[in-house]
C-alpha cells in the first residue's frame, strides 16, 4: 500500500486534496472511529498545541476540534471573537506570524476564504478550515464518510442538495460529490446556484472521476432516483435578518417535506450539516413562526426525525473525520498510515 504523506499541510478547501488523499482521510477517520470505539488509545500527536479560532459560532466544529486534539494527546487554545485581537487590532498576517510560534497548527472559523488562505500563508503550521463563507471542507469529510458507512464505497450514489447553493454547504458538497465520483445535483431557483466558474471546475474535476453535476430548479424533478437528500439553513451565520423574508419566499418550494423525501428512492436517506430548524424549539425558530408563520425552515420535522434520517450520524462523524485532518497533517505518517489502514 502506496505511504500517502499529507504531513505539513493545510487544509483550506477539497479543491486542494486529491480523490486519493480524500479517500486516504476517510480510511483514517475509519480507522480512528474504530480505535475510539475500542478504547484504543491513539494519542499521536502527543505534546503538540492546537490554536482554535472561532470567528463565528459552532457546536459541532468547535468540540470536535477540542475533543479530537485531547484524543490525539494534544492540548487546544480556544480563542472566541470576544478574546482575542484577531481583525480588530491586530491582522490576520501579524496573528499568524505570532500563532505559528506557538502552536503546531490553527484551525479558523470565520468569514471569507481570504482570511483563513492567509493564515495558512503566514503561520508557517498547517491551518484547518473550521467554515468560511464559501468552504466548510470538515464538514464534507464527514458527510463521506457518514455516506460510505450507509452505502458502500463502491455504489454509485445520487445526491440532491436543495436549498442555496451558493453557500459554503452548496459549494463544498458539490466540490467533495465531483472528487469523489458522486452523481450530484443542485436543486434550487437560478439566482441560488453555484458560481459558474466554480461549477465549471468542478465539472472539469468530474470528467476525471466519473461524477455526474447538475443543476435543477424543479424539486419533484430533482429527487427522482435520490440515494441522499441533503439540505442546510436558509440563511448562514454572518448574513443579515434582512434577508430572511426574500429568503422564505423564494426557497419555501424546495423544503424538505415528507411528500418530497417520499418520491425519492424506498431505501433515501436525510442529511444536514446542523443546526437545523425543523420545528419551534429555537429561539429563531419563534421568532421567524411570529412573524412568518411558518413551523419548520429547510425540513420538515418528520424527516429530521424519520428513521432514514442520518443527521446525528454526520455530527458524530465530524469528530471523527475532523481528528483525521488533524492526525494526518501532524503525526508521522507511518503511524498515520497504519491508523488508516484499519479503517479500509
Ligand atoms: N455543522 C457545523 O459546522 O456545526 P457547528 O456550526 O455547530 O460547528
Ligand atoms: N451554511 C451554514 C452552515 C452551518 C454549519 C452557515 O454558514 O451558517
Amino acid at each position: 500500500m502506496e505511504l500517502i504523506d499529507l504531513r505539513g499541510r493545510s487544509f483550506l478547501t477539497l479543491l486542494d486534496y486529491t480523490p486519493g488523499e480524500i479517500g486516504f482521510l476517510l480510511d483514517l477517520a475509519a480507522g480512528l472511529k474504530r480505535m475510539k470505539c475500542e478504547k484504543a488509545p491513539h494519542s499521536i500527536c502527543g505534546g503538540m498545541n492546537a490554536a482554535l479560532i472561532f470567528e463565528k459560532t459552532s457546536t459541532r466544529t468547535r468540540c470536535s476540534f477540542e475533543v479530537a486534539a485531547a484524543d490525539l494527546g494534544m492540548h487546544s487554545v480556544y480563542l472566541d471573537p470576544s478574546a482575542s485581537q484577531i481583525g480588530k487590532k491586530e491582522s490576520i498576517k501579524d496573528t499568524a506570524r505570532v500563532l505559528g510560534r506557538m502552536f503546531d497548527g490553527i484551525e479558523y472559523r470565520g468569514y471569507g476564504q481570504e482570511r483563513v488562505e492567509a493564515l495558512a500563508e503566514y503561520s508557517g503550521v498547517p491551518v484547518w478550515n473550521g467554515l468560511t463563507n464559501e468552504f466548510h471542507p470538515t464538514q464534507i469529510l464527514a458527510d463521506l464518510l457518514t455516506i460510505r458507512e450507509r452505502f458502500g464505497s463502491r455504489r454509485r450514489i445520487k445526491l440532491v442538495y436543495m436549498g442555496d447553493a451558493r453557500y459554503n454547504m452548496g459549494n463544498s458538497l458539490m466540490i467533495g460529490a465531483a472528487k469523489a465520483g458522486l452523481e450530484f445535483t443542485a436543486c434550487a431557483p437560478e439566482k441560488y446556484f453555484p458560481d459558474r466558474r466554480l461549477f465549471d471546475r468542478c465539472l472539469d474535476i468530474a470528467s476525471g472521476t466519473g461524477a455526474e453535476l447538475k443543476l435543477e430548479t424543479d424539486p419533484v424533478a430533482a429527487v427522482a432516483g435520490a440515494d441522499v437528500i441533503y439540505t442546510d439553513v436558509w440563511v448562514s451565520m454572518g448574513e443579515p435578518e434582512e434577508v430572511w423574508a426574500e429568503r422564505i419566499a423564494d426557497l419555501l418550494p424546495y423544503r424538505v417535506t415528507s411528500s418530497l423525501f417520499g418520491m425519492a428512492k424506498d431505501s433515501c436517506i436525510f442529511m444536514h450539516c446542523l443546526p437545523s430548524f425543523h420545528d419551534l424549539g429555537t429561539d429563531t425558530g419563534k421568532k421567524i413562526y411570529e412573524k412568518f408563520g411558518i413551523d419548520c425552515m429547510e425540513v420538515e420535522d418528520a424527516v429530521f426525525e424519520h428513521a432514514r434520517s442520518a443527521v446525528f450520524d454526520e455530527a458524530e462523524n465530524r469528530l471523527h473525520t475532523i481528528k483525521a485532518v488533524m492526525a494526518a497533517t501532524l503525526a508521522d505518517p507511518l503511524a498515520v498510515g497504519q491508523i488508516a489502514s484499519r479503517g479500509r
